[in-house]
């Protein structure tokens, strides 16, 4: 289940608490029920974040020479900050994102998508396939992020191949030599960021003014290049094909029987784009019976707390607006819960708003593959075709 944490696995039975042990030989504490969870991550004395960006394949010598070479460091900023710094910085982000910024996007990114919707459907009606990852997910939430953020001066494709590279190092089950090209990648874009940190604008400036050296500054950049857009994205493509099998969900959103706000929910419930997330025990401690040495992994499967049936009546079915829907775990809870998610989820309502009928009366070509990781789904395409015989 580990590198899995979704599909089969999230569907079967597991008790409340499981060690599960990984590729390296390290047992970790995979908890399943929602009221665990929230329990955990409502306790961040007890159950550390430090080892939230944690490579869960050790990074050999060689790749960390390689990171080295570029003078690669994390330092603990956000989801790994369990220090003081942590409200600040976090203060300073949030702000950066405060609600009335990011609904003030919501015009601008309803016209850049109707028009690709638009050139979609031209497409299909041709008879041309599209792919929804590549075509209209991929690169969305960037565009929308570099509006609220003042962000390096990288092209897209470069930023969304350093964040996908990044999530591979960290949390994928990997080989040395894919390590040290990895390395190489992530090292790269972390040395442009160094020197963005050291002199741009917008939220680098502000770190800055408040004292924070340039490495706690690369290091926000850094896990918001990744968490603040790829997460999305992610979640756009799988959210996305997952409303591909639901036709009565779609014929509500067209009827307006059914509200895009609440199709997001089910979507983050059911198809979390991080389906496990980390915390480390800081004490000696016990989770659902079980005893919990200090210093042990504990894996939270949000995917699975999302489909706990105390939490919501129907778990494994889609429908938007059912008792609990909402209080799904898909962005964390406590201290550190995401910043983004009123971005992420205002992206998500466009999205399913204005390209939910491009799904009608299509055939899946290529539905979404995902790699082995831990934490994300990363999706790698989307692939549809008009097919008048589908719905
Ligand atoms: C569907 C999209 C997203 C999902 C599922 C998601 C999920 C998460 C999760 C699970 C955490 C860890 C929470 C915890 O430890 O309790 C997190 C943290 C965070 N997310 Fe998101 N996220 C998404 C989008 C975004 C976006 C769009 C941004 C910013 C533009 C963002 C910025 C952050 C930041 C800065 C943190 C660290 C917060 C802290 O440690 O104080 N995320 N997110």
């Amino acid at each position: 289940m580990l590198f899995r944490g979704w599909g089969d696995a999230v569907d079967g039975r597991w008790p409340d608490v499981a060690v599960v042990t990984d590729h390296v030989g390290v047992a970790h504490l995979v908890v399943t029920r929602h009221a665990l969870v929230r329990r955990v991550l409502a306790d961040p004395a007890t159950f550390r974040p430090d080892n939230a960006l944690d490579a869960v394949t050790p990074i050999p010598v060689a790749a960390l020479r390689v990171l080295a070479a570029h003078r690669f460091r994390l330092p603990p900023t956000l989801a790994n900050n369990g220090g003081a710094s942590h409200p600040q910085i976090r203060g300073i982000v949030a702000d950066a994102l405060h609600p009335t910024r990011v609904a003030a996007q919501r015009p601008w990114l309803t016209a850049l998508v109707r028009d690709r919707v638009a050139r979609l459907r031209a497409a299909l009606d041709a008879g041309v396939p599209v792919d929804l990852h590549a075509d209209l997910a991929a690169d969305l939430p960037l565009l929308v992020l570099a509006r609220l953020v003042e962000l390096p001066d990288a092209p897209v494709g470069a930023v969304k191949e350093f964040a996908r590279a990044a999530l591979e190092l960290f949390w994928a089950p990997l080989d040395a030599d894919r390590q040290a090209a990895l390395a190489a990648e992530v090292g790269r874009f972390h040395r442009a960021l160094r020197a963005f940190a050291a002199t741009g604008g917008g939220l680098a400036a502000r770190l800055r003014a408040a004292g924070h050296r340039t490495d706690v500054v690369v290091g926000a950049l850094f896990f918001l290049l990744v968490a603040g857009q790829e997460t999305t994205s992610q979640f756009l493509t799988l959210l996305l094909h997952r409303l591909t099998a639901e036709p009565a969900v779609r014929a509500g959103l067209r009827a307006g029987t059914v509200e895009a706000a609440d199709v997001v929910e089910e979507g983050l419930r059911l198809e979390p784009p991080i389906v496990t997330w980390r915390r480390t025990a800081a004490v000696d401690t016990a989770l659902g019976g079980t005893a919990v040495a200090a210093g042990t992994s504990v894996v939270l499967w949000l995917a699975r707390a999302g489909r706990d049936p105390e939490v919501v009546a129907a778990p494994d079915e889609f429908r938007p607006g059912q008792p609990g829907s909402r209080r799904h775990l898909a962005f964390g809870a406590g201290a550190h819960r995401c910043v983004g998610a009123q971005l992420a989820r205002l992206e998500a309502a466009v999205v399913v708003t204005e390209a939910a009928g491009l799904l009608d009366g299509v055939r899946v070509l290529r539905p979404p593959w995902c790699p082995d990781n831990l934490t994300f789904r990363m999706p790698d395409a989307f692939v549809i075709a008009r097919d008048p015989a589908a719905d």
